[in-house]
């Protein structure tokens, strides 16, 4: 099945742009409409407060929802980890509305906070790739992925799959919401920029294979940071190199390392730094700058139109709010080369699972 691919990881990287089209095509109509079930919208119409649940990556793709939620719709969006909002709920507003975002639909975490908000008569959609999963089952309305079976443990397009189709519903919402940047934002247009933008990334791998074997092959620790969406996309870049590469690292807010992480900063140690935005570019660039001053080997994946000399990574520019679709590819292949570098399975790194179904 993974044909010519020596890993699924590397195949699932690969298929992005696909699934980004293939999202296109299910739910946007020639015309441009967007097509989704005007019961969810009619129930999303009444919240006062969106509530995202999750774990793991898909934790870490609703972060980035709730930026999209929040700027396209205007309504209050939170995002709370699966596990966390089971034993120590928030307080609710007085109209919550649930997301739970899951590749799997079988996470037990997230069930179990499904289960819980059932109970108390709340209504709730599940974004998940497996239809008639159980979390799909439970959900008043389920919308699907498309992004077809994801195999490696580590979660790739199933997390960008999960940020596109947000953007699709959160176009919808602020439309119906009558938002002014919902109504300008071109969202079919916007992601087919994307798509293209994904295939230079994954065209220019070699690239990155260079990158980990200097950067990441021997190190012992890593950190991402960065600011606002990109600290949304540093946690997950730090999640994908710890799978499948056993290094130890973080993504944080850039802004916060001096606040006691930079003490771990020595001569060497990975400084991945992501800059797509232009109102904090140049704080995290002067970050940047903090740690190189302590050795770092400073690392800067930068969209093309905020780049400086001396960048490594540059990305294709597209619409502000769907940088972390682009800003993640080269952090996915860093992580899968690290891990072949380091002559692990990248496929099924050692005590993970690819779906948890214990609590
Ligand atoms: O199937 P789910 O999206 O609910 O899974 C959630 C997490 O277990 C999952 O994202 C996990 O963190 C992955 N191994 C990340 O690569």
């Amino acid at each position: 099945e993974k044909g010519a691919y020596p890993y699924y990881m590397l195949k699932e990287i690969d298929e992005q742009p696909g699934v980004m089209r293939s999202l296109i095509e299910h739910y946007v109509s020639d015309d441009g409409t967007i097509v989704i079930d005007q019961s969810l919208l009619d129930s999303m119409k009444q919240a006062d407060r969106l509530y995202i649940v999750a774990a793991g990556t898909s934790y870490h793709a609703g972060l980035v929802g709730k930026e999209l939620f929040e700027r396209l719709t205007q309504t209050p969006t939170e995002v709370h980890v699966a596990s966390e909002f089971g034993y120590n709920p928030p307080l609710l507003s007085k109209k919550p509305f649930f997301i739970f975002l899951t590749q799997s639909g079988e996470t037990a975490d997230s069930r179990q906070v499904l289960s819980q908000i059932n109970e108390w008569g709340y209504e709730s959609l599940t974004i998940t790739n497996v239809e008639n999963s159980t979390l799909s089952r439970e959900a008043t309305f389920t919308l699907l992925l498309y992004a077809g079976p994801e195999i490696a443990v580590a979660s790739t397009k199933a997390y960008t799959a999960q940020i596109a189709l947000e953007a699709i519903l959160a176009k919808k919402f602020g439309e119906i919401k009558q938002v002014a940047i919902a109504k300008s934002f071109d969202v079919a247009h916007e992601l087919t920029m994307v798509a293209n933008g994904m295939q230079e990334l994954v065209d220019e791998k070699g690239q990155y294979e260079q990158i980990a074997a200097n950067a990441l092959a021997t190190t012992r620790n890593a950190f991402y940071i960065g600011r606002a969406i990109d600290y949304d996309v540093a946690q997950e870049a730090a999640l994908k190199l710890k799978e499948v590469s056993y290094v130890q690292t973080e993504g944080f807010a850039s802004g916060e390392l001096k606040h006691g992480t930079i003490a771990l900063i020595e001569e060497g140690t990975p400084v991945i730094a992501i800059i797509t935005e232009e109102k904090t570019a140049k704080h995290t660039r002067s970050n940047t700058q903090e740690v190189l001053a302590r050795g770092a080997n400073v690392i800067n994946i930068a969209s093309r139109y905020l780049s400086e000399d001396g960048d490594q990574i540059i990305l294709p520019d597209v619409h502000p709010l769907l940088t972390p679709l682009l800003s993640i590819v080269p952090c996915q292949l860093l992580a899968y080369y690290t891990s072949l570098q380091r002559g692990y399975d990248v496929d099924k790194p050692r005590n993970l699972a690819k779906s948890v179904t214990v609590e």
